[in-house]
């Protein structure tokens, strides 16, 4: 790992530590004074907590504490010894992301209480001025045996009836479309009827949502839960009340359904955390997700490096070709199927892809369908389906590493797992060796479908091992990982630098054979599903409408907001989605051409979840800035300060953006281009569409 810039810590005890009177407050103040926590246990001896922002109460008497096999941490507790206080201040660099360092500043309390029953159960507030993240830690001298945990008891007592934007709980899935209420008025029953899926989705009890859920207060204040560092424990859900507004941590089950959890003597949960800002902006320049998570694990990180990648993929998605060699995923799985003559993963068709790769300044091409097992892909819960060592006749991989290799572009390995997460364990190292021997160095994974072991769920423990698993494999290979249906991301990727990427969340493809995504979408995510990290969307569509293959279904945005995306949607790994033969010859092709995917720094322009946001961001290393517009539904006019450059130069700015009569549904492709020279101390005017956005690079022109 990269050295960082600078590092100091201050840790004091507080003389030899506070001691703590049962049930008097134990209250921690972030540095700058803005985040309060106040901890007290109650008459009963249950622990308790309450947050404070700008001295208003944002989180009432809300509740900590476990429901155990073995009984009930929810009272009866004391505090035993010392309330221990620290201060933590530590500037450190990320081996990629959308600032160059990030400073690490938090005032920390840890609450050791000890049960009736003889149960040790520590607990440790971190507070920061945006912020702030708690996590349960059992003491090893607490637990004489592994801890089964049947249910989290925390809860978080929110103080007014917000606008929330939520997607409902699902043990299995995070591809829906995302919901703007009142607190009181979050009911996901519609979802099951009315939406198409390629996951698995597991909907369980209707006032259920997923994290993160952020809230939109009446005096413009912004507040996110979600949680970090999710590792060896189920994801956590919530489980809204209308009537007191307190949402209750509900974790995703295990196959027993009786313990949600089984943990070792010594175990600390993923901590809770609650972002919080004046605007919505705050959360999209918040580091808090990161700042909870551990450093980075490996020593040498040379290996890992961001990307933008073409696909043999979206042609699939059209109904252009198909992944499977022989016959189709709904024939069955009868063998000695005679080639479709519609195989996307050819040797020649990866090579136009590669072509076009390098002579657009993508890295990278992904392959999928290039794999034994596509045909046998039929019906949920089918073990061995894929070989991730054994290509299609038609797909000679040495032919196409060797001039990927040659033309200074990596393969992008797919491994598929269809949910069989066993049979891709018992082939994970053989997989990964595989790609080493050809020069791989990334994979796209994919668990569509039912997880076996039988009764595990995409979100519960078993399976949040299995990511982390899988990314330590990969690391051994030097590997890196862009993972599609995963539990969504909390951070970890500040500990594992090499998960690039996650999708957990309804991406572009629902565009290709749905209802698709409406133009508020895109608004809504860098907000939410987002703020635990990257997301590989997959923008970049050009031929919206692409009639030619499919006349119902289509991207709902403009051309111009595909562009925009690159630099909205944050991820180390961008695709250029589209077909090779869709960006033939168009001018905006440009922009994707130039945009950066590494950033030293990143400037919010203007935000409001839902609605709109524009940011700027400066790519890794170079002088130039790069700035992505989108709007949801509504055509806005923005004028932007470019205050952001550098001082005394000039710079070259090419806009692209919506077109004379744009429109995301009636007129979606006119992309006007313009270039003009601009200063900091100038402003530029941009005009979204309706469903639009607009994308401007900046080069000093001198
Ligand atoms: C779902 C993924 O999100 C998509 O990108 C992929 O093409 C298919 N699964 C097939 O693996
Ligand atoms: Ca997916």
């Amino acid at each position: 790992m990269k050295k960082r810039a600078f590092i100091w810590m201050v840790m004091y005890l507080l003389g030899l530590g506070t001691l703590v009177m049962a049930q008097s407050p134990i209250t921690v103040t972030s540095p700058g004074k803005l985040v309060r926590v106040s901890f007290s246990l109650s008459g009963e001896g249950a622990p308790m907590y309450r947050v404070f922002y700008r001295n208003q109460a944002v989180l009432g008497q809300s509740a900590l504490g476990f429901a155990l096999r073995d009984g009930l941490l929810k009272k009866d507790f004391s505090i035993v010894g010392s309330a221990i206080r620290s201060t933590f201040d530590e500037t450190w660099e990320p081996v990629w992301g959308e600032v160059k360092e990030i400073r690490n500043h938090y005032n920390e309390v840890a609450i050791p209480l000890k049960h009736r029953s003889g149960a040790l159960l520590k607990i440790v507030f971190r507070v920061y001025d945006n912020g702030l993240g708690f996590r349960y830690e059992f003491p090893k001298e607490g637990y004489e045996h592994d801890i089964a945990i049947t249910d989290e008891l925390t809860t978080f007592q929110l103080t007014g009836d917000h606008k929330a934007f939520w997607i409902p709980g699902d043990w299995d899935s995070n591809e829906h479309l995302y919901s703007t209420t009142r607190i009181s008025e979050i009911k996901n029953t519609w979802y099951r009827e009315t939406e198409t899926s390629i996951g698995t989705m597991n909907l369980h009890d209707r006032q259920s949502v997923q994290t993160p859920i952020t809230f939109r207060m009446a005096n413009g204040w912004h507040m996110a839960i979600h949680e970090a560092a999710l590792i060896d424990f189920p994801a956590m859900q919530l489980h809204v009340d209308h009537r007191t507004l307190k949402f209750s941590a509900m974790l995703v089950p295990s196959l027993d359904l009786v313990n949600k959890a089984v943990v070792k003597p010594g175990h600390q949960t993923p901590w809770r955390a609650i972002l919080l800002g004046d605007r919505a902006a705050d959360l999209l320049s918040s580091k808090l997700i990161l700042n909870l998570n551990e450093p980075c694990k490996y020593e040498d990180t040379s290996w890992i490096r961001p990307m933008k990648f073409a696909g043999v993929w979206w042609e699939m998605h059209l109904g252009k070709s198909t992944w499977d060699y022989a016959g189709t995923q709904d024939a069955g799985s009868a063998q000695g199927f005679k080639p479709t003559g519609r195989h996307g993963a050819t040797t020649e068709n990866t090579k136009r892809y590669i072509d076009f790769a390098a002579a657009n300044n993508i890295q990278g091409v992904l392959v999928e369908g290039w794999n034994m097992g596509w045909e046998n892909w039929y019906g949920q819960w089918k073990d061995e389906v894929f070989d991730f060592a054994k290509p299609y006749p038609d797909y000679d991989i040495k032919a196409v590493t060797d001039y990927a290799r040659s033309k200074g572009v990596e393969i992008v390995g797919h491994h598929e797992t269809s949910g069989a997460v066993t049979s891709y364990e018992r082939q994970m190292d053989r997989a990964f060796a595989y790609m080493k021997q050809h020069g791989i160095h990334a994979v796209k994974t994919g668990y569509v479908g039912k997880i076996i072991p039988k009764g595990e769920h995409h979100d519960g423990q078993w399976m949040v091992n299995h990511y982390i698993r899988a990314v330590e494999t990969a690391a051994g290979h030097k590997v890196m990982i862009d993972a599609h249906e995963p539990v969504r991301p909390t951070g970890l990727h500040r500990t594992y630098p090499n998960w690039m990427a996650s999708e957990a969340a309804r991406g572009n493809e629902f565009n290709a054979w749905s209802r698709g995504n409406p133009p508020e979408h895109e608004t809504i995510l860098p907000f939410t599903r987002l703020l635990g990290g990257p997301m590989d969307y997959t923008p970049g569509i050009f031929d919206v409408t692409f009639d030619q293959f499919k006349k119902e279904e289509r991207v709902h945005t403009t051309v111009a907001k595909q562009l925009a995306l690159y630099v909205t949607m944050y991820s180390p790994v961008q695709m250029v989605a589209d077909l090779p033969e869709h960006y033939e010859g168009h001018p905006a092709l440009e922009f994707i051409r130039e945009v950066a995917v590494d950033w030293d720094d990143t400037r919010i322009l203007n935000a409001e979840v839902g609605e709109y946001l524009t940011i700027a961001r400066k790519a890794k290393n170079s002088p130039y800035w790069f700035v992505g517009s989108i709007t949801d539904e509504v055509s806005r006019v923005f004028t932007l300060s470019l205050d952001f450059l550098e001082a005394g130069k000039t710079y070259q700015a090419t806009v692209y953006e919506d077109g004379q009569d744009a429109h995301w549904d009636k007129n979606p492709k006119p992309v006007n281009i313009r270039r003009l020279n601009v200063k900091k101390g100038h402003s530029l005017t941009l005009k979204l569409a309706a469903g639009g956005g607009a994308a401007i690079s900046l080069k000093p022109a001198n």
